[in-house]
């Protein structure tokens, strides 16, 4: 019998990517062991140090050497030193769009043994999927400086929103809606405000809807929908976003399950044209970088959402179990849920827990 084997590009990147990803990638070489699959892991060393050594991201080379990766794991990009906008344009957003990965999928649920911050809510209030549009929309680099550094100095930013964009991510999240038992899903617009691409936006979404009469719509304004994930999580089931709102809320969202450090996230090519990414919803935390206490959970359930992605369907659900079984033992506890422990503690107890 041969082994399942699986290409994946690491790129740990910049801050707590280079703690949590070898922990991930330890989790997922224990349960590939346990479910007799390889994962053929090749290191890209791609990150703001490389920047600064060589003025370049990727050291000059280019991201289609990724193209033919069955996956892509990455920590996180940016770290100061370098302008985010020059790091993350010049790395995770071009992998986003060259690799179409138009879905970024990212799960909020509040886990059992994690405290959340909203009184009286516990597991069964909290629990949703963000789909986020992940190529087009306030993310664009149409626009321009004009006057830099006289007073007339003016900055215009477009934004794009396409019928293919805005139909395709869409069409992801009712189809995904309708997997869910309670089969709804929820678009965040700003209609009101913004003239043109939101109602553009409500426009593609009703069209839709007539399309998916079994699943139940609601539309929030962004700004009220922020409130009502605080005071009525239980209400959210599938949420689609733009680029920017998803953005926002996919950090709103781990903020009430209790840690960012426990988001996990993957931006999909829903065609598998080309490789997907899958990447924890936080950053490179630099103001605990290098100490040896980020929560790896986060990276931990990206890799199982990885898993899921590649077909390893039970790996990925015993990584998920194990990391359940973790948290609700209450211990160990990085910083952020509260404790003082490591993160190799952390990742050691999921690998015992996955036996
Ligand atoms: P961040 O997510 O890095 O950190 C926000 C806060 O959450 C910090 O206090 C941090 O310590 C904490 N935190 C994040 N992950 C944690 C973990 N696993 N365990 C414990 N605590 C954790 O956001 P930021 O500070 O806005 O951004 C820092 C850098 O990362 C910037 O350069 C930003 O552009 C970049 N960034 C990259 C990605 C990505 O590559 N996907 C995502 C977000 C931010
Ligand atoms: C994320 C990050 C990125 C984004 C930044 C770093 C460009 O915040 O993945 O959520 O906004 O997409
Ligand atoms: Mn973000």
């Amino acid at each position: 019998m041969g082994e399942r084997a699986y290409r994946v590009a690491l790129i740990p990147g910049d801050g707590i990517g280079k703690e949590v990803v070898p922990a991930a990638r330890l989790v997922i070489d224990a349960v590939g062991q346990r479910f007799q699959f390889a994962s053929d892991w090749t290191d890209f060393d791609w990150s703001c140090e490389l920047h600064a050594r060589t003025g370049s991201m990727t050291g000059g080379r280019s991201i289609e050497e990724l193209a033919d990766q069955d996956a892509i794991f990455l920590g996180a990009i940016g770290y100061p030193g370098v302008p985010d906008h020059v790091s993350l344009w010049g790395l995770l957003i071009p992998i986003r769009r060259r690799f179409a990965q138009y879905v970024n999928l990212r799960p909020v649920r509040l886990l059992p043994g994690v405290r959340t911050p909203l009184a009286d809510r516990g597991p069964e209030d909290i629990d949703f999927l963000i789909v986020r549009e992940n190529n087009e929309g306030e993310y664009s680099e149409i626009g321009g400086r004009l006057y830099e550094g006289t007073p007339a100095e003016l900055a215009v930013q477009q934004s794009v929103f396409t019928r293919v964009g805005v139909d395709r991510v869409m069409r992801y999240a009712f189809e995904l809606a309708r997997t869910r038992p309670a089969k709804h899903l929820t678009s965040a617009t700003k209609s009101n405000g913004i003239i043109h691409t939101m109602p553009f936006w409500d426009e593609r979404f009703q069209a839709m809807a007539a399309e998916y009469p079994d699943v139940r719509v609601d539309h929030f304004h962004i700004d009220i929908l922020s409130a009502h994930l605080v005071q009525h999580p239980d209400w959210f089931d599938v949420i689609v976003a733009s680029n920017l709102f998803g953005d926002i809320l996919s950090d709103l969202g781990p903020a009430i399950a209790g840690s960012i450090g426990l988001a996990p996230g993957a931006n999909l090519n829903p065609e598998r044209e080309h490789p997907s990414m899958f990447e924890p919803v936080h950053g490179s935390a630099p103001d605990i970088a290098g100490q040896g206490i980020a929560n790896p959970i986060a990276q931990i359930l990206t890799g199982a959402m990885m898993l899921d992605h590649l077909g390893e369907t039970a790996a990925a659900a015993a990584v998920v179990t194990a990391v359940e079984r973790v948290l609700a033992a209450g211990e160990p506890r990085t910083g952020d849920l509260g404790g003082t422990a490591t993160t190799e503690e952390m990742t050691v107890a999921v690998i015992a827990a996955l036996a």
